[in-house]
């Protein structure tokens, strides 16, 4: 491993360990290191390795922490949710189940929009009550990092009230939280049959004080026929760009609109949803660097039958992310491991893929993938004790959180 620390240098160590690094230059599968061994100095890895390979003395005057043969992974990574919201949709789903569509109920004007009244309606204070159970349900199964959106507000109030509380749960929970303005996402009721107007309100006056207040880390939209077009979306990437804000796309979950194409043409960071995109579509996300990122908890609480294509990730080497989509109406769910599971059982992704998804390439997804994602010399000291035999297991039970003990910026959680 490349800039090992000598262990004056450290400030605690793990010991009877085995590391499910995820990092490529680790050439066995997860990245495996077996009776291994890590040490951290303030807030990032400092050593990593062998245990047998420790040089000299094992220092006397630190912490050392015996694992008894548990392993540890990254911290997990939930790359796309949309946490913060007002209300719930359970009526929505009771619809759902009679035979209404969720793009019919969109289109009466339910659905999203509903979302957006009660998250108007909510204080600052209520959403973050209503948020943080959520935000503590994925933290213990050892998520350290989250993407945020905003997206139910649609005003420019409401949407960095949202993105307000998405950082102050960062700042008052032991987890990172990357924000994303998802303004773009429905067009409010007070815009009804001008979505035009409402995307040159986005650009011109809603995404530039969004970015001026540095309340958004990247900027995504919902390229969709309930959504937007493409030319729509692509109005809003040069608006994102020119504020040097990054781009990411919700692209091809109920069809294929070219949104994908597009969203590699601007050098998306990621493409999400994607069960209708195109081999065309898939080589684009390759040429560009574009991540896919799978969401397997929409695919299944829609009862969708077309999958994302795989094979074709596999074929053109696309990095594919794992994540919840944590929202009211698609995707109501506070799990990432039982994304692990539902992406191996309904995608097909081998468990190994799906531990990658929600680290090192979830890693990707954000743009974060020089700190966070694996574990490897001179990351952040992000990462999961688990009580397992093999890393296979986090994809393999549901229901089940076998978590031991999560470190988050070197310190114990
Ligand atoms: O990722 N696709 C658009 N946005 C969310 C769903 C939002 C909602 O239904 O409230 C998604 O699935
Ligand atoms: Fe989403």
């Amino acid at each position: 491993m490349n800039g090992q620390s000598t262990p004056k240098q450290w400030g605690a160590l793990w010991l009877d360990v085995n590391l499910a690094t995820l990092a490529p230059i680790v050439p066995q599968s997860y990245g495996a290191i077996e009776d291994g061994a890590l040490a951290v100095k303030d807030n990032r890895i400092c050593w990593l390795g062998l245990r047998r390979d420790l040089p000299g003395e094992t220092p006397t005057d630190i912490p050392i922490y015996r694992c008894d043969g548990r392993w540890i992974t990254p911290g997990l990574i939930d790359c796309h949710t949309h946490l913060v919201y007002g209300g719930d949709r359970a009526r929505e789903f009771e619809l759902r189940l009679t035979g209404v569509s969720y793009e019919e109920i969109a289109r009466q004007g339910g659905g999203i929009l509903s979302t957006v009244n009660a998250t108007r309606e909510a204080s600052e204070q209520a959403l973050l009550d209503a948020t943080q159970p959520r935000l503590k349900a994925l933290m213990a199964e050892g998520t350290t990092t989250i993407e945020i959106k905003s997206g139910y507000g649609l005003d420019i109030d409401t949407e960095a009230k949202m993105l307000r509380v998405a950082r102050s749960l960062g700042s008052t929970n032991p987890i990172t939280v990357a924000t994303t303005y998802l303004g773009a996402h429905a067009v409010p009721a007070e815009y009804a049959g001008r979505s035009d107007d409402y995307i040159e309100f986005v650009c011109s006056e809603a995404l530039p004080t969004i970015a001026k207040q540095r309340l958004a880390d990247v900027v995504d939209a919902f390229c969709e026929n309930i959504g937007f077009s493409c030319s729509q979306t692509e109005r809003v990437f040069q608006a994102a760009q020119a504020l040097g804000l990054p781009i990411k796309l919700h692209a091809e979950q109920l069809s294929d609109l070219g949104g994908t194409q597009l969203a590699a043409r601007y050098g998306a960071l990621s493409a999400d949803h994607l069960e209708y995109v195109s081999e065309e579509g898939v080589a684009a996300m390759a040429t560009a660097g574009v991540v896919a990122v799978l969401l397997p908890g929409a695919f299944y609480f829609l009862r969708e039958s077309r999958r994302p294509p795989i094979n074709l990730f596999r074929k053109h080497r696309v990095p594919m992310a794992v994540a919840t989509d944590s929202n009211p109406g698609s995707s109501p769910v506070c799990s990432l491991l039982l994304m692990l599971n539902m992406a191996c059982t309904l995608f097909a992704l081998t468990p190994e893929e799906a531990l990658m998804g929600v680290t090192h390439n979830a890693a990707r997804a954000l743009g974060m993938s020089d700190s966070i994602g694996t574990l490897e010399v001179g990351k952040k000291a992000d990462f999961v004790i688990w009580d397992i035999d093999h890393p296979a297991e986090l994809a393999y039970r549901f229901g089940f959180n076998p978590c031991h003990q999560v470190i988050k910026d070197g310190l114990t959680v």
